[in-house]
């Protein structure tokens, strides 16, 4: 089963009680119900992180680059500053979605830069839980073509190469 990371940065392992007119009552916990189930449902094994620390994400972002595992990332307060990061994405060997919860073109205006969706496929923003599960999907797609892609090419059959 193709494996996916779900990663989380600063503050969202506080969800149900972090500002929940803003980021709505449901608690971390249930977001990583819904990515399980979700992977469940896509034949994907979903592995969900969360961390308050810079270099435990940029950690864990080498790991999937390493293991060419595709990631959903959410980098919270990060994706508005961090160039560590961000050059850690670019490294990326697997797709890559950024999501919010919230649509941050929405909102104050530090928040409207993101230093990181320059080197992701795509950002999924402001459909709360449901920004994961069209990322998660989105990954799915993204692999499966991929995968499809690979298939071709070993098979000799690509266009140009059918002679
Ligand atoms: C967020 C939006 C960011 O601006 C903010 O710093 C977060 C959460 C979201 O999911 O809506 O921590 O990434």
């Amino acid at each position: 089963m193709r494996e996916v990371l779900v990663l989380n940065g600063p503050n969202l392992g506080r969800l149900g009680s972090r500002e929940p007119e803003v980021y709505g009552s449901q608690a971390f916990d249930d977001l990583v119900e819904t990515c399980r189930a979700t992977g469940r449902a896509l034949g994907l094994h979903v592995d969900v992180r969360q961390t308050d620390d810079e270099a435990e994400l940029i950690k864990w972002v080498h790991e999937a680059i390493d293991a060419r595992t595709p990631v959903v990332l959410n980098p919270a307060a990060f994706t508005h500053y961090s160039y560590a990061l961000r050059d850690a994405l670019a490294m990326r060997t697997a797709p890559l979605v950024e999501v919010h919860l919230t649509n941050p073109a929405t909102r104050e205006t530090f928040r409207h830069t993101s230093v990181v969706a320059g080197v992701a496929d795509g950002t999924i923003a402001g459909f709360g839980l449901m920004s994961y599960e069209l990322a998660l999907r989105a990954i799915a797609e993204l692999a499966a073509a991929a995968a499809a892609g690979a298939g071709r090419d070993a098979a000799g059959t690509t266009e140009g190469n059918t002679g």
